[in-house]
Parts: structure tokens; C-alpha cells; sequence
């Protein structure tokens, strides 16, 4: 019984082994054909982006953990490409991902959804234009999402899921803040200073109970003075500066 048991376990030790294997070379592949669209080729910060039976060690700002590719750290490479050879649906385990500043263009393609650990995504100081896809939203682990410093236009998520940290300064988001924004209670810290957001502040922030910073600087807003804001008991950083806001502040 303890013998079949040692092989049985020996066996399982050896497909886990297989796979973990299979699945990093099958990551590589995937994320070489990415790198394939890049318009700059001699790239000299990912030269070591090539073909390797150990893709895990030798990658340039690729960490991985258990043998899948965990975290993608390019920022500020001189990477000049699209997201739309990302490979989101053959990284099953990628939970952070940092493509700042670097020139990528194009739009954020909706398949970004198939990321499903994701928990931090940073696309900040790029070239990105279109609309945020409500996917993201939708990431049932996503905390962190940086988008400043983009093209981004259309309206803002209204699916905010479980996100903590939001910055979508510096774009070109219009319309009005949704009215309803889901669950987002565990938000902190949202930005959205310098865009093109008109109309009013809804109430529905009021529950966002743990909101420490709330930045909503040089938009188009036209609402009264939002004075239950200061309802909210962990808000330190409140900016309304540079809107249309009207009516009287009262401090005390
Ligand atoms: C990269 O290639 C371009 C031409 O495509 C060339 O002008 C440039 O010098 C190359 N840079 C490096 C670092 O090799
Ligand atoms: C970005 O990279 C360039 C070239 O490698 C470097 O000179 C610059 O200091 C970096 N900037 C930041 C903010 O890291
Ligand atoms: C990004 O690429 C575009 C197109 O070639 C170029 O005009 C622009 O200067 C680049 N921007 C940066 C920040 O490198
Ligand atoms: C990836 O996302 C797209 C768009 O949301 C969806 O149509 C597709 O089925 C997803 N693929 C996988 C493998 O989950
Ligand atoms: C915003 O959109 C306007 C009009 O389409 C355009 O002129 C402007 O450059 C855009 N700004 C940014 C930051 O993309
Ligand atoms: C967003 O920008 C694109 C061009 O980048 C344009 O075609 C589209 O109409 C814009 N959408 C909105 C809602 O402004
Ligand atoms: C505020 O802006 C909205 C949307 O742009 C507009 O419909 C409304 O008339 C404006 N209200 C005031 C009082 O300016």
C-alpha cells in the first residue's frame, strides 16, 4: 500500500514537473510573438527575450513562480508597439504587470479580461487611446490600475469591482461620472484630475466609506459644492479645483 502510494506520488511528481515545464515554454512562445510586433526589434533591454529552455531565468524583467510567468515588469523599456499580440489568454497566472512609459499605442484590447489573477496593471506615460473595457472591472483580484497619461477618451468604468488604487489623470474621459458606481467600497485613492468629465458628483460616493484620496481637478464639472464630502471619514486629499462647481463652501 505505502510502496503503490510512493509511485503514485513519484507519478504526480513528474507530470506536475512536466507540465510546469510545458507551461513556461508555451508562456515564452506566446510572449515572443508579442514581442515580434514590437516596431524596434534591437531593443537592447529585452535582447534577452529569445528563445530558451528557461525562459523563467533568463528574461529580462520576467519573474516567475512555480514555473509560470508571474510578473512582467517593463517599464520605461523603449518598447514601441500595440497591446493587440499581448498573449492575455496564455498567462493564466500573471498577477502584475507594469508596461509604463514606454510608446505603446492603440487601444486596451477587451480580451485583457482573460487576465483573471491580475491584481496590478500599470499602462501609465503611453500613446493608448480608445475607451477602458469594463473587463477590466470585472477582474475579480484587480486592486491597482494606472492609466495616466494616455489618450483614453469615452466614459469611466462604472464596474470599479474590488480596485483600490485608481489614476486615470491626464486623458480625455468625458461624459458624466456614473450615477451608480458597483460595489467599490475598498477603493482609497481615485484620480481623475485633467479630463473632460461634466455634469454632477454623485452621491454614490458617499459609499466609498474608506476614499482617502479623491482628486476630480480640471474637469467640467458643474455641480454645487459636493459639501458631503466631507462625510467621509478617511478623506485627507480632496482636489475640485479647476471645474465650474458653484455655491457656497463651508469649512467648519
Ligand atoms: C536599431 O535599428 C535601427 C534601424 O532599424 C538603427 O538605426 C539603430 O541604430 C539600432 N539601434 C541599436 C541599439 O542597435
Ligand atoms: C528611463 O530610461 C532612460 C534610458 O534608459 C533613463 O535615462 C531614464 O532615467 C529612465 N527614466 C526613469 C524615470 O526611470
Ligand atoms: C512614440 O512614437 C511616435 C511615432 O513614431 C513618435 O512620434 C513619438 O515621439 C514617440 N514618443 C515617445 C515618447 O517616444
Ligand atoms: C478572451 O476574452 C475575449 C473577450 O472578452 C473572449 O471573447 C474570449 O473567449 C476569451 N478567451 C479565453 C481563452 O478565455
Ligand atoms: C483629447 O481629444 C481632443 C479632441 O479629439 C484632442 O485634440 C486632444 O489632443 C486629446 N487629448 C489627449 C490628451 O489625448
Ligand atoms: C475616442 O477617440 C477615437 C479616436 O482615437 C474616436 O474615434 C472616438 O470617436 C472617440 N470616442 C469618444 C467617445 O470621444
Ligand atoms: C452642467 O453640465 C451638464 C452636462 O454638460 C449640462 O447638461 C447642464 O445643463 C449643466 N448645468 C449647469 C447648471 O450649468
Amino acid at each position: 500500500m505505502i510502496m503503490v502510494s510512493k509511485i503514485l506520488f513519484s507519478l504526480l511528481q513528474f507530470f506536475t514537473l512536466f507540465t510546469i515545464t510545458f507551461g513556461s515554454t508555451e508562456e515564452a512562445t506566446a510572449l515572443l510573438k508579442w514581442k515580434a510586433t514590437f516596431k524596434n526589434q534591437n531593443n537592447s533591454l529585452l535582447v534577452s527575450w529569445k528563445p530558451s529552455p528557461d525562459a523563467c531565468n533568463d528574461w529580462y524583467r520576467v519573474v516567475c513562480f512555480n514555473g509560470r510567468v508571474n510578473r512582467l515588469n517593463i517599464r520605461n523599456a523603449s518598447v514601441f508597439g500595440t497591446l493587440y499580440a499581448f498573449p492575455f489568454s496564455s498567462l493564466p497566472f500573471l498577477k502584475y504587470v507594469d508596461l509604463s512609459m514606454n510608446n505603446l499605442s492603440g487601444t486596451i484590447p477587451p480580451d485583457i479580461g482573460n487576465l483573471t489573477n491580475l491584481i496590478y496593471l500599470d499602462l501609465s506615460v503611453n500613446q493608448i487611446s480608445g475607451t477602458i473595457p469594463p473587463q477590466i472591472g470585472s477582474l475579480a483580484r484587480i486592486q491597482a490600475l494606472h492609466v495616466f497619461e494616455n489618450h483614453l477618451n469615452g466614459s469611466i468604468l462604472e464596474e470599479i469591482g474590488y480596485l483600490r488604487i485608481t489614476d486615470m489623470k491626464h486623458n480625455n474621459l468625458s461624459s458624466t461620472l456614473p450615477t451608480t458606481f458597483s460595489i467599490g467600497s475598498a477603493l482609497r485613492s481615485f484620480n481623475l484630475h485633467g479630463n473632460k468629465l461634466e455634469g454632477k458628483i454623485p452621491k454614490s460616493l458617499e459609499n466609498w466609506q474608506r476614499l482617502e484620496v479623491l482628486d476630480l481637478g480640471d474637469n467640467l464639472l458643474n455641480d454645487t459644492f459636493p459639501m458631503w464630502l466631507g462625510t467621509l471619514p478617511e478623506l485627507r486629499v480632496l482636489s475640485l479645483r479647476l471645474n465650474k462647481l458653484r455655491g457656497p463652501i463651508r469649512t467648519s
